[in-house]
């Protein structure tokens, strides 16, 4: 149903838009003071682009930012997060309903979809609050994490200010590195099987870790050093098969024009604490950077 709204093609036109987003945020940054740029960039950046992707109208804006930072923010308050969750849903299906004509956004794709097949309006509304949750969070933490990656690694990050054109595959052992989505979802075994050295009966449920996989030293060579060509392309940090992430076009889209525009903007940008005092949250399935406080030179802005 969603598929054809992910391609690469498509989540390159939405490039310019997502430079725009990037350059009315980066504009607003504080000067000569440390703030956070998970909150001043990184969240709003990418709830924006994925609002406008699914096609949302923008008078939910608000409403929608704040109910998905509370479901990000998860465990804490479960009342809080099942209010949340409710109210997205109740805005996905009166949007849903507005678009049973064709407009843009995958909204309005699901809505055509659902109403040409047997999908019902309960799987409609749970596979587009399934791909807003999916594409809010991780995303968010992939911006902050690759940030830090680059901004503590500075062979790196001066490789890239002195070629922008190196940043895809950048992006890419940064990901492949350090996920903020290290495990699958849970799987079940439908057979007995041997993985290894290790027995699975069928019936139990397996947790595969695309972190681990993604330093095995035997597909990427030794750990610490940078993969390149086919070696960093088979990293799993989107998974693998049927699971596949729907939005990895997309992410590898925001990721590179997040970090670039950024970066050509302010390519004296630096972290504001040592990473070593940086707070980080999230159980074993998911590792999550709240804030990620940095500091632009007091020098004038370069005009976008
Ligand atoms: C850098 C950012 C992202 C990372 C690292 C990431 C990672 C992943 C991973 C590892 C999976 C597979 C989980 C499994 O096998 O159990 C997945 C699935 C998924 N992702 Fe992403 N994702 C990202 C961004 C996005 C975006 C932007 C969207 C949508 C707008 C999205 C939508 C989805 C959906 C819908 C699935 C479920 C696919 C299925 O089960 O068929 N993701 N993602």
């Amino acid at each position: 149903m969603a598929s054809k709204d992910f391609t690469p093609a498509a989540a390159e036109r939405f490039r310019h838009r997502t430079r725009e987003i990037a350059a009315g945020l980066i504009a607003g940054m504080p000067r000569g003071e440390g703030f956070d740029v998970m909150d001043a960039y990184a969240r709003p950046l990418t709830f924006t682009v994925l609002r406008e992707v699914m096609g949302i109208a923008a008078h939910h804006h608000d409403g929608l930012y704040r109910w998905m930072c509370t479901l990000d923010a998860g465990s804490g308050d479960p009342v809080a997060v099942t209010a949340a969750l409710d109210h997205v849903e109740d805005l996905v299906r009166t949007e849903l309903r507005r678009r049973q004509a064709p407009e843009a956004g995958l909204l309005a794709s699901i809505a055509a979809a659902a109403q040409s097949s047997d999908a019902t309006e309960d799987e409609a509304v749970s596979l587009c609050t399934m791909v807003l949750i999916a594409g809010f969070g991780v995303t968010t933490q992939m911006v902050g994490v690759c940030l830090l990656g680059l901004l503590t690694q500075e062979s790196v990050l001066s490789a890239v200010l002195e070629n922008p054109s190196l940043l895809p595959e950048t992006v890419e052992e940064l990901i492949r590195k350090d996920t903020s989505a290290p495990f699958t979802t849970v799987r079940r075994a439908v057979a007995d099987m041997v993985i290894g050295d290790t027995s699975i009966p069928a019936g139990d449920d397996v947790l595969l870790s695309l972190g681990g996989a993604n330093r095995d030293p035997r597909a990427f060579g030794p750990a610490g050093l940078h993969a390149s060509g086919s070696r960093r392309s088979r990293h799993l940090a989107f998974g693998h098969g049927p699971h596949y992430c729907l939005g990895a076009p997309l992410a590898r889209m925001e990721l590179t024009t997040a970090l670039g525009e950024l970066l050509r903007l302010h390519p004296e940008l630096s972290l504001a604490v040592e990473p070593s005092e940086l707070a980080w949250r999230g159980g074993y399935q998911h590792r999550v950077l709240d804030k990620l406080p940095v500091l632009l030179g007091p020098g004038p802005a370069v005009t976008p």
